[in-house]
């Protein structure tokens, strides 16, 4: 019954955290993937009065256009980058499957810097594409002489993530203009921002404003805390933009309606506070790891991918944790490697603290 194509697709990492995690009581959790705080209220109104208004049918397929006008400006502003299309998307999720589905032949290779978003190696699988992983560890940087011995004519794409799921790192302008400067034109650049307002202590670089041949994907779950509404974004060369409407067309058909009016809204309205609160927390996070693990300080998102300096195995060190309550998710479900865990940050201050706790006592431990 089931296509062979599934057979690349493992779900089991991850799968098997969250089983152990079911069932525990009461569970430090640092394994979630979205903000802690709600959508603001503001926000929200708009979303219920679109809802109560009737604004509830199919837009068109890319879109409302009194949202993608006043997107692609801010857009174009915050990123110094000019986008000949953009249009909306049901989440970045959504304009990564439509990207990889509109772009990737079999045999065509996609680079991925490893450690990745956990999407991307299965999405360039499913369409008999293949995964070149680009080794960044230990401190997440692209070695600009890796990535030129893994360019060649099968090279396809290159997919970037900065704000990176689930290193925390953020590429600074020049790792951007040395990569940049590898690529001949045509190999396509797709930039994963979903975590662009989630940027501490440096200054962000989109890829877009160094290499036209840019697809950006960016979104509104992060931000806004809108996960559930599933929206987010796509800009780029139309040629491609326009390939990725058609098939949007005959698959996710529009992104969500009231969503769509919601984020107007949400354009300008200021999170700086929310972000403050996060930059607070990648603070709490190294300050409370960096004497039992090594890691690079949380430049943005909300993830920190620390190893124990201790020589530990890392499925080991994660199922201790997990029976000590701390939920943290194992490297190799982001990963070839499994060196590290991931630790998202995305709690309240105390859940961290008491998370940190454990986790020291654990390595001292063990
Ligand atoms: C790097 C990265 N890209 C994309 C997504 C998916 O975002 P969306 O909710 O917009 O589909 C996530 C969510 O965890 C992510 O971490």
């Amino acid at each position: 019954m089931i296509a062979d194509r599934m057979k690349n697709i493992d779900s089991s990492g991850i799968r098997k955290v969250f089983d152990l995690a079911a069932k525990i009581d009461d569970p430090v959790n640092l394994s979630i993937g979205q903000p802690d705080f709600d959508i603001p209220d503001e926000i929200k109104e708009e979303a219920i009065k679109a809802i109560r208004e009737g604004f509830n049918r199919y837009t068109l397929t890319g879109g409302i256009p009194e949202l993608i006008e006043p997107l692609k400006k801010k857009i174009e502003k915050d990123k110094k980058a000019k986008f000949e299309e953009v249009f909306i998307t049901s989440g970045v999720s959504g304009g990564l499957v439509l990207a990889i589905l509109a772009t990737v032949n079999p045999g065509d290779q996609v680079i991925i810097p490893d450690p990745y978003f956990v999407m991307y190696k299965h999405l360039v699988n499913l369409v008999g594409g293949q995964p070149v992983f680009l080794d960044t560890y230990p401190d997440f940087r692209i070695d600009p002489d890796k990535l030129k011995k893994l360019i060649n004519k099968k090279t396809k794409i290159i997919l970037l993530n900065s704000p990176a799921n689930p290193t925390g790192k953020v590429y600074s302008k020049d790792e951007i203009k040395e990569i940049t400067s590898l690529l001949d034109g045509k190999i396509l650049l797709i930039s994963d921002e979903i975590y662009d307002e989630f940027v501490y202590e440096t200054e962000f670089t989109s890829p877009a404003s160094l290499y036209p041949n840019t697809l950006l994907l960016g979104g509104f779950s992060k931000t806004y805390a809108m996960t559930g509404w599933r929206i987010g974004y796509a800009a780029g060369p139309s040629l491609l933009i326009k390939e990725m409407i058609k098939l949007q067309q005959y698959t996710f058909v529009c992104a969500p309606s009231f969503a769509q009016k919601a984020a107007i809204k949400a354009l300008d309205y200021d999170m700086s506070k929310y972000i403050e609160a996060y930059k607070n927390k990648a603070n709490i996070v190294y300050e409370g790891l960096k004497d039992n693990f090594d890691l690079i300080k949380p430049q943005g998102a909300f993830y920190c991918f620390p190893k124990p300096k201790k020589n530990i195995e890392i499925s080991k060190f994660v199922e201790e944790s997990i029976k000590n309550k701390v939920l943290i998710i194992p490297g190799n479900v982001f990963s070839e490697k499994n060196l590290c865990f991931r630790l998202s940050f995305a709690a309240k201050d105390e859940t961290i603290k008491k998370g940190i706790q454990i986790l020291n006592n654990i390595v001292k431990t063990i």
